[in-house]
């Protein structure tokens, strides 16, 4: 059965965990979500122009490599405590503190046409109408820009697809559980990634929303994928 995701309860469950939020991202994927992301940016060809839109930011750990990679990024989240998480953190490293603007993906607080890039990390999931998130994803993205994607997918193979379903079913729960003090949140987060369509069935929704040039790449055998698609011009 698919989960239901209605928006307030998707935005109050983030803040409940922003506090723990990276440190059990790092645990959980003992690390690898940094190389994911790398090769999510190397997607698209170095340009030092672009005005970016990192969706879903939550505390922002695209950002800095956007920045470098592209140029001006903006991250947008509908989170409080996410961002604020976020913010604290960058402060705390002192590197230079992103960009935060308050928003809903379903509802973007920017002008058609006036960003070359959009990305989201693990964020499509959660969106609680996915056609609508990409519409307006695509509304805000210049003709020819492009839409770039993270997110988790089912991996493959008699050993590995296994294993990982038991990891994703019950130690991620106990660990996320352990470390955030929300078992609700860390029973749901594997969920929605074991149900949410990948590969070729995610580019066929780009294709559907209006995205053209869709391709992707699979990732640590399938655990996460990278994709990357263009508003038409
Ligand atoms: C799993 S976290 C990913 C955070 C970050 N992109 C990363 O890679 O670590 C998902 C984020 O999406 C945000 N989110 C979910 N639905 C959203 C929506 N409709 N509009 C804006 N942000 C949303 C949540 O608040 C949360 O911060």
């Amino acid at each position: 059965m698919s989960v239901r995701v209605i928006g307030s309860e998707v935005r109050e469950m983030f803040g409940s965990i922003a506090h723990r939020y990276d440190l059990t991202n790092s645990v959980l994927s003992m690390g690898i979500h940094r190389f994911w992301r790398r090769v999510l940016v190397q997607q698209l060809p170095t340009s030092k122009d672009a005005l970016v839109l990192d969706l879903c930011s939550g505390t922002g750990d695209l950002v800095p490599l956007l920045e470098r990679r592209f140029g001006t990024t903006f991250a947008g989240d509908f989170c409080f405590p996410m961002m604020s998480s976020g913010r604290a953190k960058f402060r705390s490293q002192r590197f230079s503190i992103p960009r935060f603007v308050q928003s809903d993906a379903l509802r973007l607080p920017f002008a058609d046409a006036s960003l070359d890039i959009v990305s989201v990390a693990f964020g499509v999931r959660n969106l609680e109408n996915l056609d609508k998130g990409l519409q307006e994803m695509r509304r805000v993205l210049k003709p020819g820009g492009h839409l770039l994607v993270l997110e988790f997918g089912q991996p493959r193979g008699y050993f590995f697809a296994p294993l990982f379903r038991f990891y994703s079913a019950f130690i991620m729960p106990l660990i996320g559980g352990l470390l955030t003090g929300n078992l609700r949140a860390y029973t749901y987060l594997p969920k929605t990634s074991r149900e949410f369509p990948c590969a070729e069935a995610f580019s066929a929704i780009l294709q559907k929303a209006g995205y053209e040039d869709a391709r992707y790449r699979s990732l640590t055998g399938g655990i996460a994928y990278a994709y990357c698609a263009r508003r038409p011009k």
